[in-house]
């Protein structure tokens, strides 16, 4: 089976954003990952759900959103709304993380929890058999083109052991500082998803980009 790729629409060219998405729609991408910050969690703010209600209208491709946002569970309707398939609430951002798990399922969409760089994976054993996906973010959330810290593949590898262990299939998705030589270590510890920004969209050949990501 094929590494899934999940480019981050973060990197695209927003004066071209409609050109950027039929790309990534052409492309192999298996989903667009949709970076949402609030300026609180996270010290930038990027684009929210007009951004997202008009460019779901453009591609087939399941979204899969991102929020870097405090009190995430406000917006699970809006989320809902939007047709995403995935939705990620930071583990740091949550205090009834499970009221908030159930809750986006209840809406129809598959919960996934992210951790950021500080945050043990083994915070997560009571709450994984609820989860389809961790996000284990590989730099601190809130930019595109940060260096990756390499304890992230640790990090996978850990998270990778827990899911055997408890017998849960939930997906393990890697974001930040992702290209092809940091995508090989987090495939060879257990990664299923890599999301990538810089590295698609700075690639002279994004679709190329996508493809060998793919192949890892
Ligand atoms: C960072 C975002 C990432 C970002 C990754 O806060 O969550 O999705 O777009 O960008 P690259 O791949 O450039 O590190
Ligand atoms: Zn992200």
């Amino acid at each position: 089976m094929s590494t899934i790729v999940a480019p981050s629409l973060l990197a695209a060219d927003f004066l071209n954003l409609e050109r950027d998405i039929l790309m990534l729609d052409r492309s192999e991408a298996d989903w667009i990952h949709l970076d949402i910050m609030d300026g609180v969690f996270v010290p930038n703010i990027s684009f929210g759900f007009p951004v997202i209600n008009r460019l779901k209208k453009v591609t087939q491709k399941p979204l899969d959103t991102h929020l870097m946002i405090v009190q995430p569970e406000k917006f699970i309707d809006e989320v809902a709304a939007t047709g995403a398939t995935f939705m990620n609430v930071h583990f740091e951002a949550c205090t009834h993380l499970h009221r908030v798990v159930q809750e986006i399922r209840k809406r129809g969409m598959k919960p996934a929890v992210t951790l950021n760089p500080h945050t043990p994976v083994m915070l997560l054993e009571e709450i994984l058999p609820d989860l389809e996906m961790v996000l284990l973010m590989s730099v601190n959330p809130g930019f595109g083109g940060q260096q990756f810290i390499d304890n992230s593949v640790r990090k996978v590898a850990q998270l990778k052991k827990m899911i055997l262990r408890q017998n849960t299939s939930t997906l393990i998705e890697v974001d930040g500082g992702v290209n092809l030589k940091t995508g090989r270590r987090l495939v060879d510890a257990g990664a299923d998803v890599l999301v990538a920004g810089s590295f698609v969209f700075s690639s002279e050949n994004p679709e190329e980009a996508i493809r060998m990501l793919r192949a890892l």
